[in-house]
């Protein structure tokens, strides 16, 4: 069975991790990962590769998946999906600081963090009165407001708009910036990896087949070689 150990630093550490559905394929065939504290790792994959598995294992949210291996992650997790999932029937401060113990000071952290993420003065909308990137922008809030060691994200803007999904590339910079969680986000733009992440990693048949560090590198290149990972090939 696997282990789901805490580390009380932005430290992830995931060794030979399987996971299977059925009980004979291996969705993850021996994962092996580490994410340093502070570290933005992206995790890039063709759709049905296990990427969504693998985040799931990492926030503990596969208790019911059979496997084994070792996930070691820090003790705050935040985790972010594609749609906000914000409570239809809470205000807006009161989806960002569900769960936590009520109160002022929480009330004037859920008010600095949407602060953070530009939505001053919508404290007491509704999630449907807010559009998709600000819908967003509150699922973003709602994480960060608990202070994540590593936030978890997948495909946090896969359905935003180009020009919104840009000013998100600008707004999630500046916050991490800003609380240095350590990162792994999923997504299926390989131009998204390449403007946000230190590190992009590739999972291909249940294993992590690439790393490669973004400092440094000719973009076109790793681009090139991202995507040839993918099965894209690039006619130059
Ligand atoms: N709860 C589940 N029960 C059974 N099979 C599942 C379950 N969740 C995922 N799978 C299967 O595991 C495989 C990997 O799914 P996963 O969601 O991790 O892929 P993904 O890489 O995130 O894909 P996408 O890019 O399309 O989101 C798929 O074949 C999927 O059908
Ligand atoms: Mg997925």
């Amino acid at each position: 069975m696997a282990t789901h150990d805490q580390l009380n630093t932005g430290t992830v550490s995931v060794r030979d991790l399987h996971r299977s559905f059925d009980g004979t394929t291996d969705i993850l065939a021996g994962v092996d990962l580490d994410i340093r504290p502070g570290e933005f790792v992206a995790l890039l994959g063709r759709s049905g590769s296990g990427k969504s598995t693998l985040l799931r294992a990492l926030a503990g949210l596969d208790g019911d998946v059979a496997g084994r291996g070792v996930v070691e992650v820090p003790d705050r997790v935040s985790v972010v999906f594609q749609d906000s999932r914000l409570v239809p029937w809470l205000r807006i401060a009161d989806n960002v600081s569900f769960g936590l113990p009520s109160g002022a000071a929480t009330r004037a952290r859920g008010r600095d963090a949407l602060a953070e993420v530009g939505l001053t003065g919508r404290e007491r909308a509704w999630p449907v009165e807010l559009s998709g990137g600000e819908q967003q922008r509150a699922a973003l809030a709602r994480a960060l407001v608990r202070e994540p060691e590593l936030l978890l994200a997948d495909e946090p803007f896969g359905a935003l708009d180009a020009l919104t999904k840009i000013r998100m590339h600008g707004l999630l910079r500046d916050l991490v910036a800003q609380h240095r969680p350590s990162v792994l986000m999923i997504t299926h733009d390989v131009d998204e990896a390449l403007a946000l992440a230190d590190r992009v990693v590739v999972l291909t048949d249940g294993r992590l087949s690439c790393q490669h560090v973004t400092a440094g590198q000719d973009v076109d290149d790793l681009r090139r070689r991202l995507l040839g990972e993918l099965g894209v090939e690039v006619v130059a």
